[in-house]
């Protein structure tokens, strides 16, 4: 009898246990799940830099503070570790949130909107929202402005944060685990299944290729169709003749409108990230508009397409802006804006 009981208790405990390991190794697609995650699963090796989250004073906390705040707490709690840059956050040019509509294509005009729509700036730099599932980093003619510095940093996004926090941001050099803290951060702003715009027909084929033998690299090749592996970056000029403007192209002050709301203001606003102050006065619509024809770091044609270098003692400088950013017809829209204020 003992025994009986003793089978029956082995069967029914093998039972759950068997039924319990098939759950676990179900794999649930919704529109949270990472897509990280359901590549590992459809067979893709892990993208190379994740988080030695075993160093001391490593912690995602300690990323996002450092992304958002440009410090952190000291590795033996003791106290905030130095600012990293003395004029700005990663936030100044970088968004934390997804910040195009469709991660599968360049659009910057469709980006303008979708970020103001969202209540976000938009910037010169690509979203971090997303960074850790790109391969490829400071694309195409970055190595125009950053030369040799870009090579290492292409397909490493460790050096790409190191070479962000000295080159792009102006200030120190990260600590290992003020670097690591930073990927750990970025990876909890990873894509999800949701920002891919899939339908519930590719969503329900991905479920079954994640759980079943077949379909899994093409899968993961669709999968990996639906956002870009690395930000292009094409550097553009000023027009040939200022005065004129880009050949062809008429200006929507409307749309000029939002580009100044939602760009400029970000970073001269106050004086936020620069001494230069921009506002909604006549006195800044007709200085604008004054300098915009001018061959001179006043004029907005010149900053937006080669930036403005760091000068030594005052090293705020104003990032440019490629054409996957600002179109040509974007900057003759800003100018249409400005020349309408200018005018009332
Ligand atoms: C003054 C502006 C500015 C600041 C501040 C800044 N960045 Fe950047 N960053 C850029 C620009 C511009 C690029 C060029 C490539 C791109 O983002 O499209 C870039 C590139 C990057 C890239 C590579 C992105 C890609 O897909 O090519 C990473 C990663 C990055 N920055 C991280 C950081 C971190 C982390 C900080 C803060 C420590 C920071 N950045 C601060 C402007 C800035
Ligand atoms: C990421 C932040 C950022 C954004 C966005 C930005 N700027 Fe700047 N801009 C700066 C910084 C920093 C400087 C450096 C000047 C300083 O601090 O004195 C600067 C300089 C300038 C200058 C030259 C002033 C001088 O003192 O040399 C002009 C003009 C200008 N910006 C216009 C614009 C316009 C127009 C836009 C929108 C298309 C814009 N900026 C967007 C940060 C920014």
């Amino acid at each position: 009898m003992k025994n009986k009981i003793l089978a029956v208790l082995l069967i029914a405990a093998s039972v759950l246990a068997l039924t319990s390991l098939s759950s676990d190794d179900y794999f649930a697609v919704d529109k949270n799940t990472s897509v990280e995650d359901l590549l590992v699963r459809l067979g893709e090796k892990p993208q190379p830099h994740q988080p030695m989250m075993n160093l001391q004073g490593v912690s995602i906390e300690n990323g996002r503070r450092l992304v958002s705040e440009g410090f952190a707490t000291e590795r033996d709690g003791s106290g905030k570790v130095d600012k990293q840059s003395a004029h700005f956050v990663c936030t100044s040019c970088h968004n934390v949130e997804r910040d195009e509509p469709n991660l599968g294509v360049v659009d910057a005009q469709a980006r303008l909107e979708y970020s103001a729509q969202r209540g976000l700036p938009m910037v010169q730099g690509t979203a971090l929202y997303g960074a850790v599932n790109r391969s490829t980093f400071y694309n195409d003619d970055y190595v125009k402005k950053y030369g040799d510095l870009v090579e290492p940093a292409r397909h490493d996004l460790r050096k790409a944060i190191q070479l962000c926090a000295v080159e792009c941001a102006q200030g120190r050099k990260l600590k290992n685990w003020e670097v690591e803290s930073i990927l750990a951060y970025l990876w909890t702003i990873d894509l999800k299944l949701e920002d891919l715009n899939l339908t519930e027909e590719q969503l329900s084929d991905l479920t079954a290729a994640a759980n079943g033998n077949e379909e899994k690299a093409s899968s993961a090749e669709f999968l990996k169709s639906k956002y870009l592996p690395g930000a292009p970056a094409t550097f553009v000029k000023p027009p040939e003749d200022r005065k004129e403007g880009y050949a062809g192209i008429v200006g929507n002050p409307e749309n000029g409108k939002l580009v100044y709301e939602t760009s400029c203001l970000h970073c001269h606003e106050g004086q936020r990230y620069s001494y230069f102050n921009l506002d909604d006065s006549d006195y800044t619509y007709k200085y604008l508009e004054k300098h915009f024809p001018k061959y001179t770091n006043y004029s907005t044609y010149q900053v937006t397409r080669y930036g403005t270098s760091p000068l030594p003692g005052k090293r705020a400088y104003m990032p440019l802006y490629t054409q996957e950013k600002m179109t040509d017809q974007m900057a003759e829209d800003l100018r249409a804006y400005v020349e309408a204020e200018a005018g009332r």
